[in-house]
């Protein structure tokens, strides 16, 4: 399916699509989405189909205004009320009590839903014209890397597809943050561009984050999003730290292995073996094109891609955690 540019015409077009159950995948500012209407249990069965995604792993439905909660969840905390007006329209997904008439396709059989109000015009735009919720996880196949743009899908998802609509390289380029705000103490998920500091800001309490829970009581099974093979390239994908890349290097090299690396600060001479893509230093900068660059060096038919590690500091925490989960199966050494 060739994507088709995001204007009036196609959006509209774009609605009456989804009305009739079928898949449209659009931009939003973090990722592109394949979207579905949220309240259509066959046409949510065709995204899990499509995915190739096992039907326990819940969708995140959007919205088009913090006025949609109520439509979808029940027993909505105070809580959702203040982040939802200080980061929406914006990278944040909330977890809360679904409503009982909320199909359980959407939520994976799970009594809580994912809502989002994307800052996408595009997104924004097919959300006021449909009028209702649309449930969209990242229009990729399972476990693959999300698409940043609209050729990545179209790469991806071929003619499985009802249309896609291209509106740009998203700005974000890494999947929202997830907070569950369905227990007494609010849970960081999925870390993201908005920061567990920020949140925490914003309600003015202290929230837990993923690592604590996962050290603490392993509960991955409930956001399958959180487990550790995830946004993976094809080709094998390892993690190296700056001062062991010279020496990894040359052992590939020796080995005759066609290498790619995702370079931060390092600065090797240039030799027929290797892709190398120089990567932003700004930690904003780095995830909007990081997912780009992996396909890239994923289409170059590379025995390896060699991600050096960034910076370990708190605007770095969600690239971080994408890098951890596409290098998860391979050591660099
Ligand atoms: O930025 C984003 O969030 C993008 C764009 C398209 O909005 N969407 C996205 O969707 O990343 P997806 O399906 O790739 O990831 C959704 C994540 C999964 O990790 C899923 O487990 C989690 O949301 N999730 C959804 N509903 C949940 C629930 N009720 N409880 C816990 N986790 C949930
Ligand atoms: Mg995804």
């Amino acid at each position: 399916m060739k994507p088709i540019f995001a204007d009036n015409a196609a959006i509209e077009h774009a609605t009456k699509l989804l009305q009739q159950g079928r898949l449209v995948a659009f931009p939003t500012e973090t990722v592109y989405g394949l979207g579905a209407d949220a309240s259509n249990p066959e046409a949510i069965r065709q995204v899990f189909k499509v995915k190739n995604r096992p039907t326990n792993h819940p969708l995140i439905v959007h919205i088009s205004g913090v006025e949609q909660l109520k439509d979808w969840a029940q027993k909505i905390p105070e809580s959702a009320k203040i982040l939802a007006s200080a980061f929406w329209p914006g990278p944040l997904t909330l977890i809360l009590n679904k409503k009982s008439d909320v199909p359980l396709e959407v939520t994976g059989g799970q009594n809580t839903i994912a809502l989002r109000m994307p800052d996408h015009p595009v997104a924004l735009a097919l959300l006021n014209k449909f009028e209702g919720g649309i449930a969209a996880p990242s229009a990729n196949i399972y476990c693959r890397i999300s698409p940043t743009q609209a050729s990545h899908v179209e790469d991806e998802l071929g003619d499985s597809v009802d249309m896609i609509l291209d509106g740009g390289a998203c700005k974000i380029g890494v999947e929202s943050t997830i907070i569950d705000l369905t227990g007494p103490i609010p849970k960081l998920l999925r870390p993201g561009l908005i920061t567990k500091v920020e949140i925490e800001a914003v309600l003015g309490i202290e929230i837990i984050s993923i690592d604590t829970i996962i050290e603490k009581t392993a509960i991955t099974n409930r956001a399958p999003g959180m487990s550790p093979v995830h946004y993976a390239p094809v080709t094998p994908a390892a993690l190296c730290e700056h001062d062991k890349l010279t020496a990894v290097l040359n052992n590939l090299r020796i080995q005759n292995k066609r290498v790619g690396l995702l370079s931060y600060q390092f600065n090797p001479p240039e030799n027929r073996f290797m892709h190398m893509l120089c990567m932003p230093e700004q930690a904003e900068s780095y995830g909007q094109i990081l997912y780009s660059c992996l396909r890239e060096l994923d289409s170059k038919n590379l025995d390896i891609i060699l991600i050096e590690q960034t910076p370990v500091t708190d605007e770095w925490i969600a690239i971080n955690d994408r890098i951890k989960k596409a290098t998860s199966r391979f050591k660099a050494a």
